[in-house]
């Protein structure tokens, strides 16, 4: 039996049982690829869920607010991906009636929809013959062929297509294409691969040349930046504080935050006041500086390393606009501020 049998027969006894497989609708296998872009199913799919509960088509997504849509996100990261799915939403509504493409190159046009994401649905719900490469394919293929050149490259990349190209079946390539993908996950598996009981052991490569934790291979990825972000949290002896929405740029777009001074080092009291970013930012009522937390907080971003201090200044009223700190709950927030929000509001 060759490959592609092997993992087709594997997929038929030992498919994952999850919602958007339940029928083919391209709303929610949309939607469900683009949750699982860079997340893992365990953590993504409660997410699935609340988005078809409050979302069940284009439609109501179309109808939605970006804010909400954001809020509804927190915690998963890579916000672009929620901006693009309302973008996304409105247009299918606007310009092609709430219907979905339904070829790759009609898919490939919509925003937040690249070749993988193209690949997966217009394979899983229109049969297209449409190879997809995600971690777990690339994974998978490099292992079983031992092949030790950097899947990132350009060369790498179109060897890769060619190969899971030649390995699609005659028929049932959308379930093919998701067999791949719950194999990668399931049983060569990044760190534990289930190599002893593995169904391809015999013929895997990386597995005869002892290669199995050694392939895929990646070019180096950009150092690390670090970055200091010391968050300002005013409070008002009215209990109210100060947010402001980040813009279009950088991480944590159009997200909401308190005001930040951000620094290459670590800032105590002094440095901080004496910063130029809070000059502009300290109310001239303002009567006690405290900083909460000792430690920083450490956030790692793909990359970035942020070290995180959050700084409590009491001041007797604010001026400009202002939220009450009961309200905070209403806006989006990066996961690390939304954390924050709670332990320290609420214990407080
Ligand atoms: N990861 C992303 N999309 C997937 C799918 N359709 N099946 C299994 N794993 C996935």
């Amino acid at each position: 039996m060759n490959f592609t049998t092997k993992i087709v027969n594997w997929y038929s006894k030992n498919k994952r049982d999850l919602p958007w497989r339940i029928n083919k609708n391209p709303y929610s296998v949309w939607l469900s690829e683009i949750i699982l872009q860079q997340t893992k199913i365990q953590q993504g799919l409660p997410y699935y869920l609340r988005f078809m509960d409050k979302y069940p088509n284009v439609f109501s997504l179309s109808q939605a607010s970006e804010q909400d849509i954001l809020k509804l996100w927190e915690g998963l990261g890579y916000y672009s991906r929620a901006r693009n799915l309302h973008k996304t939403a409105k247009l299918i509504v606007r310009d092609l009636e709430g219907v979905f493409p339904s070829t790759y190159t009609g898919l490939l046009n919509l925003p937040g929809i690249g070749k993988y994401t193209a690949s997966a649905i217009s394979s899983i719900c229109y049969e297209e013959r449409k190879a997809v490469l995600d971690g777990n394919v690339f994974r998978l293929l490099s292992r079983y062929f031992n092949i030790d050149f950097p899947i990132n490259s350009p060369l790498g990349l179109k060897y890769f297509e060619q190969l899971s190209f030649d390995l699609l079946p005659e028929i049932n390539i959308g379930d093919y294409n998701q067999a791949l993908m719950d194999f990668g996950s399931t049983v060569c598996k990044p760190k534990l691969a289930k190599c002893d009981t593995c169904i391809l052991k015999e013929e895997c490569g990386a597995y005869a040349n002892s290669k199995v934790y050694v392939v895929p291979v990646k070019t180096k990825k950009k150092p690390v930046l670090i970055k200091y972000f010391n968050f300002l949290i005013y409070i008002s002896n009215d209990n109210k504080t100060i947010i402001e929405r980040r813009d279009n740029n950088g991480i944590w777009q159009k997200l909401y935050q308190f005001p930040l001074v951000e620094s290459d080092k670590e800032l105590d009291a002094n440095a901080l006041l004496q910063n130029p970013q809070i000059q502009k930012k300290l109310p001239s009522t303002f009567y006690q500086l405290k900083l909460i937390n000792v430690y920083p907080q450490v956030h790692n971003l793909s990359h970035r390393k942020l070290y995180i201090k959050f700084w409590e200044i009491r001041l007797k009223n604010i001026d400009g606009n202002s939220t009450s700190i009961q309200n905070l709950d209403n806006f989006p927030f990066p996961i690390v501020l939304t954390r924050f929000i709670k332990s320290y509001f609420q214990n407080n």
